[in-house]
């Protein structure tokens, strides 16, 4: 039974495009890569699949066995990364996989509750790792490196005009060691400027999380191993939340519905690339007016489809 009281509890975003898209029948097998709350993958449980729900955070994985419990055996789930989806999809006993989904980024409970400075606007310690086991923090990061990956990281992962003054900001006022403690210096660095519609620190704190948890160089791999395990006519579908995200999974889905990927000055395909889907979506499925209203969250996804051939 859902726990209605759960104030927390993460709204997922393109519900009923997701599970057309994903043509969700009874019986059918799915993997979640990003479980969270558990939201897409109870919508697809009361078609009456049967899901694998993966997240790297164990808290997810905790709450959404809760939540879910009540389907026996059509839910299990498996904390890890979907950087080793092939071999995580192992522990279920699937014959096939008719779908599989990607919900990128971060879940309304980890900004909200998490305490690991997800967010500027809550003085947790700067911590940011899905996984709370593994790997560096997001502290460790900026309390060590030089100005130069600093820079490096807040423009690439953030998309961050001010990196370079964020950065030497830091080097001088280091060390910092909660999430105010850092919103504040990039809110003093970038005072907000008229008709400015994000926190100044919004670009810097995506930045810091991608890089902490690897999100770009892992999105690409848990892409590809996802194709790779689909059955024929089984869909692919991935939602994003910002342009580096929704440019992975574009150009992943194009080169793979390419059947050469020779440079276009060779003429005789030498690469012998074969196709392993069809593109479903030219342009990214995006939120109705009525879910952004409703779930303002929803506004930057763009859902992407691809089917296996
Ligand atoms: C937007 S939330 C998913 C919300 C979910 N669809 C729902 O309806 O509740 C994204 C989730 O992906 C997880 N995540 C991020 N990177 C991951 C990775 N490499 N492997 C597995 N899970 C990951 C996060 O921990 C987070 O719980």
């Amino acid at each position: 039974m859902e726990n209605h009281s759960d104030a927390t509890i993460h709204k997922p975003v393109l519900t009923s495009e997701v599970l057309q898209n994903l043509q969700v029948f009874a019986g059918g097998f799915y993997i979640d890569c990003t479980l969270g709350d558990g939201g897409h993958t109870k919508a697809i449980l009361d078609l009456g699949g049967f899901v694998l729900g993966i997240d790297k955070d164990p808290e997810a994985i905790t709450h959404s066995r809760k939540r879910l419990d009540s389907y026996g055996e059509r839910f299990d789930s498996v904390q890890g990364s979907f950087s080793s989806l092939i071999e995580m999809s192992g522990s279920s006993l699937f014959p096939r996989i008719d779908g599989i989904l990607f919900d990128l980024g971060f879940s309304s409970r980890q900004i909200e509750e998490g305490g690991r400075g997800f967010s500027f606007k809550s003085n947790d310690p700067l911590d940011m790792r899905f996984d709370p086991g593994i790997g560096l923090k997001a502290a460790d990061f900026v309390n060590q490196a030089d100005e130069q990956q600093l820079t490096y990281v807040l423009k690439t992962y953030g998309e961050e005009s001010w990196a370079r003054s964020i950065a030497k900001n830091i080097v001088r006022e280091r060390p910092f060691n909660t999430s105010l403690q850092l919103a504040s210096m990039v809110g003093r660095v970038i005072k907000r400027r008229r008709g400015m519609k994000i926190h100044p620190a919004t670009k810097t704190f995506q930045a810091l999380r991608i890089h902490v948890n690897d999100e770009m160089t892992v999105l690409e791999s848990g892409l590809k191993q996802a194709i790779s395990l689909l059955s024929q006519g089984g869909r692919l579908a991935v939602i994003s939340y910002h342009s580096l995200e929704d440019r992975i999974a574009k150009n992943t889905i194009s080169q793979e519905s390419k059947n050469c990927l020779c440079p276009p000055q060779i003429l005789q395909c030498v690469c012998n690339h074969q196709a392993t889907v069809k593109k479903i979506t030219r342009k990214p499925i995006v939120p109705s007016e009525i879910e952004i209203r409703e779930n303002p969250r929803s506004r930057s996804a763009r859902l992407r489809v691809a089917e296996r051939k």
